[in-house]
């Protein structure tokens, strides 16, 4: 049995005071024991969110890091540093850090790298492009950031620290979904693919998350894909009332 893990990617939004009350409502209302629930705020507040929730079963994390251990990189931050506050995960590949900040498979690569060795557990993000989609190369893009994420882990780290958010570009803070089709036909072509270079063992524990406008009026259909296992979710997650719902959907 795969444990649901939905998590809240809040990019560069919220506040001081805003965090402050939504870490509260997470303590007052903690979600159901059989999911698994995850904030990723803006690495300022990091340490302030894990003190607020180190009471909870909520995962706290980074939305990146960088993949060498200090230096001259202005405004980066390094995966010990996140560990350092009391983080538990980091999100790489998102497509925002791929697109905006010109990300590639190999950078992704040596932040898993980095994460890893610094004791975090992954989020790694795949997803393709509209275009990518509509020439047909969904599977080849998907499968081929899936590949450069995982290359040359052990079977065990990646059954016991990562998981996998499939999240379409297109459908990111779009309002446009994925069908509950089209996430299952991704989701079940990663887990093949996962259990072709690591066997099915590994790929049957894998957890892998859906994201792209993921709200609480379809989180249920697509939780009811039997290989969708979580959520990511950037826009719906900044309400605590809206990211609650989300928490209970229906199984
Ligand atoms: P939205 O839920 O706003 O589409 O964002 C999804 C996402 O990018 C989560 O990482």
């Amino acid at each position: 049995m795969r444990r649901p893990f939905i998590a809240g990617n809040w990019k560069m939004n919220l506040d001081r005071a805003s965090i402050g009350a939504f870490c509260a409502a997470l303590r007052d209302n903690p979600a159901p024991s059989g999911v698994r629930v995850g904030v990723f705020p803006p690495s300022v507040y990091l340490a302030e969110v894990v003190a607020a929730l180190a009471a909870t079963d909520v995962v706290v994390g980074a939305q990146t890091c960088h993949s060498e251990r200090s230096g001259a990189f202005t405004g980066e931050i390094a995966a010990s540093m996140v560990k350092d506050v009391g983080a538990s995960h980091v999100i790489l590949g998102h497509s925002e850090r791929r697109h905006v900040f010109g990300e590639s498979d190999g950078d992704v690569r040596l932040r898993m790298t980095a994460a890893l060795a610094a004791g975090l557990d992954v989020i790694l993000c795949v997803g393709e492009t509209i275009a990518q989609r509509e020439a047909g190369a969904t599977a080849q893009v998907v499968l081929g950031q899936l590949d450069a994420g995982l290359a040359g882990l052990e079977p065990a780290t990646v059954t016991d620290r990562v998981t996998v958010a499939y999240e379409p570009v297109w459908a990111i803070g779009t309002g446009h979904t994925a069908t509950p089709d089209q996430a299952q036909d991704v989701h079940a072509q990663i887990r093949a693919r996962v259990a072709h270079g690591y066997g099915s063992d590994v790929a049957d524990k894998l957890i892998i998350q859906y994201g792209g406008s993921v709200k609480p009026a379809n989180v249920s259909e697509l939780m009811a894909c039997p290989d969708v296992d979580g959520a990511l979710v950037g826009g719906a997650s900044l309400d605590p009332n809206s990211f609650d719902a989300l928490l209970r959907f229906e199984s």
